[in-house]
């Protein structure tokens, strides 16, 4: 994407893609026949929402009408459609990939039938493990039931294919707001936290041996020592008989407990880096383009995140069932390689149409603007 090579952000096929000589690619298809002719390891990242179970009807052309998802009248077939597409995927992605699949639930005869569970379920039992199973808050829901509660959530389901794999946590850290207060003869935690009244507990501690004493002393003075450094911006010890503990006190369930029973305490610190985002996101859904041409589609907001941790520099991030192309916008946006496949050439013209309209050049280098 450099001024100097190239006139814009490109488009190409697959091999171009895979090759680095074009930035994203749009694929007319079916999702499982197109795969089949992608080589072995070649993407980085999967982000994707296929359409969910009877409940949308998608603007998709007459000849692969046949092919596509979420019309089948049994809830199992549905299911093995999906498990089949992501062995295909299992195939094409790269041994470090992950994979995050959102999809929704649905009520048949007033049975809510579990549907992304059965989905994820049928993944696991292909092999795939599962790190994660975000909750995406939509804070709104539009229907008022009346004989039970609304539903406001739909599932993110992070998936990778070995116990090794791509993740940059620094990438989606959340900045702390409170800081530490540090001047030459007072250092004071982001909550208030100096270390006296932990030290008083320590030496009068009638459960604590003279070496555990020093021990602990030790691990405060040291933790003091990050937190003046700015590596940490908060801390919390919990001192044998000192502190009421929340965890299991059983030392073989909790490694917390077997920390507290072998060396009489722990220390939990906060990263100045940042910390880790929950498996709860709050993420109102897009409506700006549910009035033309689409009902699905994915909110930027978050999308943004799956791609900064778990997508390398110059990655690829693959949606095999890309609508009107959120996830090859945000890939480009966060200057990696997008590839996205529809059944549907309407939406892919959109898709088309928003990644171009989006470039800008900065500072000599072509991108998709924020
Ligand atoms: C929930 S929407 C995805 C929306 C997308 N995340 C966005 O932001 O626009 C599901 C998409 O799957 C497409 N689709 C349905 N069956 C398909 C198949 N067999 N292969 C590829 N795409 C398919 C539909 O045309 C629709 O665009």
């Amino acid at each position: 994407m450099n001024l100097d090579n190239d006139t814009t952000i490109r488009s190409g096929n697959l091999i171009e893609v895979i090759e680095s000589q074009a930035d994203y690619s749009l694929i007319l298809g079916d999702a499982l026949h197109i795969l089949q002719t992608f080589p072995n390891d070649c993407i980085d990242c999967v982000i994707t929402s296929p359409p969910y179970w009877k409940l949308r009807e998608y603007d998709i052309d007459e000849e692969f009408s046949e092919d596509e998802i979420g019309i089948e009248n049994d809830p199992k077939e549905y299911v093995n459609k999906l498990a089949q597409i992501f062995r295909e995927i299992y195939r094409v992605l790269k041994p470090s990939g992950s994979v995050w699949l959102n999809i929704g639930d649905k009520y048949h005869n007033k049975n809510l039938m579990g549907m992304p569970w059965r989905v994820a379920l049928a993944m696991q039992d292909d092999g795939w493990v599962l790190r994660n199973d975000i909750i995406w808050d939509q804070m709104k829901g539009t229907q008022s039931p009346k004989d039970r509660l609304r539903d406001v959530y739909e599932h993110i389901f992070h998936f990778v294919k070995s116990q090794k794999y791509f993740y940059d946590a620094d990438k989606i850290r959340i900045k702390n707001e409170k800081l530490p207060i540090i001047d030459e003869f007072n250092t004071i935690s982001a909550t208030g936290v100096s270390g006296v009244k932990y030290r008083k507990q320590i030496t009068e501690s009638i459960l604590l041996n003279d070496e555990e004493k020093q021990n602990a002393l030790n691990s405060l003075e040291n933790t003091l020592k990050r937190l003046r450094n700015g590596e940490i911006v908060d801390f919390r010890m919990t001192i044998r008989g000192a502190q009421r503990t929340f965890h299991s006190n059983n030392g073989k369930i909790s490694g917390r407990a077997k920390e507290l029973e072998e060396k009489g305490f722990f220390i939990l610190s906060s990263d100045a880096k940042g910390f880790i985002p929950s498996d709860i996101w709050r993420v109102v859904p897009e409506d700006k383009w549910r009035k033309d041409t689409h009902y699905a589609v994915f909110p930027e907001e978050l999308i943004l995140n799956p791609i900064k941790a778990t997508c390398p520099d110059n990655g690829i991030v693959l949606d095999p069932f890309v609508g009107t192309g959120s996830s090859v916008v945000a890939a480009l946006r966060l200057q990696k390689k997008g590839i996205g496949i529809d059944l549907s050439e309407g939406y892919l013209k959109t898709a088309k149409k928003r990644i171009e309209e989006q470039i800008v050049a900065i500072n000599g280098q072509f991108q998709l603007k924020f």
